[in-house]
């Protein structure tokens, strides 16, 4: 069972001033689409602090296999949700984002717009969504296809590397 967490970063919606609808179309897309149970969901303003706190506590505390965010990746002044995940990610992973603008240009001009990127901390994936629940569900159903696999990647255990002896040059060897 897939274990997601999902982030809306608005600061209309953190406010109550506009329903959010793209969170919970992420959550009813994973669970039909990928039989995953979500952990985890918040609404969050535009603020990097208040962004990087809710990953952080979903990778390290809750131990979600992929946290979702969408919203706040386009170029508006405070649209931070990329710096907020490149803050806390370890190890980049490009491929998410590459695939969802390429995907996504067949479709609009407008993702060229999008600054989304992905990225693991741990063993959990964080890949940013765009904010409009159009371009969620268009940009989600391009990772779907990748996602279990990479799940399962993030579960292995990290094996030790072998130990090779080699006699060094001009070492004196044992029979
Ligand atoms: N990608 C797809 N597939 N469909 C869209 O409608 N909208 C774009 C882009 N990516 C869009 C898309 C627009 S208009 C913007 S501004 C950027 O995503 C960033 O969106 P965000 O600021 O809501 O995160």
């Amino acid at each position: 069972m897939i274990r997601v967490a999902v982030l809306t970063v608005s600061d209309r919606a953190s406010r109550g001033e506009t329903e959010d609808r793209s969170g919970p179309l992420i959550c009813e897309l994973v669970q039909q689409r990928l039989g995953a149970v979500v952990t985890g969901q918040a609404i969050v303003p535009d603020e990097r602090t208040a962004i990087e706190a809710a990953l952080r506590r979903w990778c390290d505390e809750d131990q979600a296999d992929l946290v979702l965010t969408t919203g706040g990746t386009g170029f508006a002044p405070r649209d931070v949700t990329p710096e907020a995940t490149a803050a806390v990610i370890e190890r980049p992973a490009p491929g998410f984002a590459e695939a969802m603008r390429a995907a996504s240009l067949q479709v609009t001009p407008h993702a060229m717009l999008s600054r989304a990127t992905a990225g693991i901390r741990q063993r959990t994936l964080i890949v940013n969504l765009p904010g409009s629940p159009k371009a969620v569900r268009e940009n989600l159903e391009v990772i779907l296809p990748a996602l279990p696999h990479a799940v399962e990647l993030l579960r292995q255990e990290a094996t030790v590397a072998p130990v090779y002896q080699h006699a060094l040059p001009g070492e004196h060897q044992a029979s």
